[in-house]
């Protein structure tokens, strides 16, 4: 029996939901009590979630009103491929960083609204950004402005700030912090394994022809690197730091397929998902790691990372020159720590990327990762 099967026979309460099936979505939202007297579902785009079904829903009064929302729907299988199990309280932890994040007004800016959650059905209904797309374009050659680097820095330092030394147990989120842990330090640096379950997304790591077809030299970088004794001690080391309890809450998930521009140039965060208690510094270097997996000039890099640091500014305006009191909290090697690992991973790991890249530079910047994840330095970061 498929897993999908199996689960409904579990739980037929439960209603799985596909954005072809505009009715079946108006009984469940109608059930759920989400909808408007004389309101009704009228058309259900699927807005391309990977993991879960994301939906943009149209909703029209009787008299003439209209609204649109999103409607996301997390169940324990990949979207993309059902045969890949993910963990089943994946849809809580989401639920509990939106509701934990709405008593901090920076962060809650720069997300949507949750306008409701229903446990039974494992549903998320939240604000839509109309016109928003995510930022994977950036992989494909877009450029991202400092001001939007700024704006996704800023997120980070409140979220930091907002949540330091408070933890909540509602937001421990194991099932997807070991499975984000198996996809960062396990299976990339591992030799190929057959078969990809467990191993959540990214699937099974690309073997070494299937890297030299990616860029000619990959394959065999990608060899040396997982018998390189420093960088496995490194991994090793980063491994356990990454399992740890942490200080703060992170959004696990910190790059551009979970970065929305809207129609006005600004910039929202989205799914949650991988959220929970972990080291600021990791949220830092994964976004690190993709403005230059992106090619994104230094100074975007820069601004990005200034502002998560949080150069304060005094009251006339100007910036404080000591930015490394403002910076308490931040560790500038274990980001590079954390941005060589995710580099590394995405270079040879099974979460590949649609990087639009002349060759020699996946080898070119495999090798960055290296040392960044070995000596805890990164030319970004250094002052
Ligand atoms: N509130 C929203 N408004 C507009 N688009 C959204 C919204 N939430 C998600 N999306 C779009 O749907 C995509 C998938 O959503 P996401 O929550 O990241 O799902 P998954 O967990 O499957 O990655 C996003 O990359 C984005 O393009
Ligand atoms: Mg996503």
């Amino acid at each position: 029996m498929s897993r999908r099967a199996e689960f409904e026979a579990e739980h037929p309460e439960v209603h799985i939901l596909s954005a072809d099936q505009a009715g079946r979505v108006d009984l469940v939202m109608g059930a759920a009590g989400w909808l408007g007297e004389e309101e009704q579902v009228t058309t259900c785009a699927l807005l391309g979630g990977e993991s879960s079904t994301v939906m943009r829903v149209e909703l029209q009064e009787l008299r003439g009103g209209w609204r649109t929302a999103v409607l996301k729907q997390s169940l324990p299988w990949l979207r993309r491929d059902e045969s890949v199990a993910l963990p089943a309280d994946r849809w809580r932890a989401e639920r509990a960083f939106y509701a934990r994040v709405a008593r901090l007004p920076e962060v809650a800016a720069r997300m949507p609204r949750l306008m409701s959650a229903n446990q039974a059905r494992s549903l998320l209904l939240l604000e839509d950004f109309r016109g928003a797309s995510n930022l994977a374009s950036l992989y494909r050659g877009a450029s991202l402005t400092e001001e939007v680097a700024q704006a996704l820095g800023g997120f980070l330092r409140a979220l930091r700030l907002g949540t330091r030394g408070d933890p909540d147990p509602e937001l421990e989120n194991a099932g997807m912090k070991a499975l984000n842990h198996r996809m960062l330090f396990e299976a990339p640096f591992t030799s190929p394994v057959a078969g990809g379950d467990g191993l959540g997304p990214d699937g099974a790591p690309p073997d070494a022809a299937a890297l030299e077809a990616v860029e000619p030299g990959l394959g065999e970088a990608a060899a040396a690197l997982r018998s390189d004794r420093p960088f496995r001690e490194s991994v090793a080391g980063l491994s356990g730091r990454f399992l740890g309890d942490g200080t703060c809450l992170t959004h696990g998930a910190f790059h551009p397929g979970n970065w929305l521009q809207l129609a006005d140039g600004g910039v929202r965060i989205v799914d949650p998902q991988f959220g929970g208690w972990g080291d600021p510094e990791f949220d830092v270097g994964t976004a690190l790691a993709h403005l230059l997996l992106a090619r994104q000039p230094d100074q975007v890099a820069k601004a990005f990372f200034a502002a998560a640091a949080g150069v304060e500014e005094e009251d006339d305006g100007e910036e404080t020159a000591d930015a490394d009191d403002a910076e308490a909290g931040l560790d500038r090697e274990l980001i590079a720590r954390y941005a060589g690992v995710e580099i590394a991973r995405r270079l040879i790991g099974g979460g590949q990327l649609p990087l639009k890249a002349e060759a020699g530079f996946r080898c070119g910047l495999l090798e960055t990762a290296r040392t960044a994840a070995v000596s805890g330095r990164l030319e970004v970061l250094e002052t």
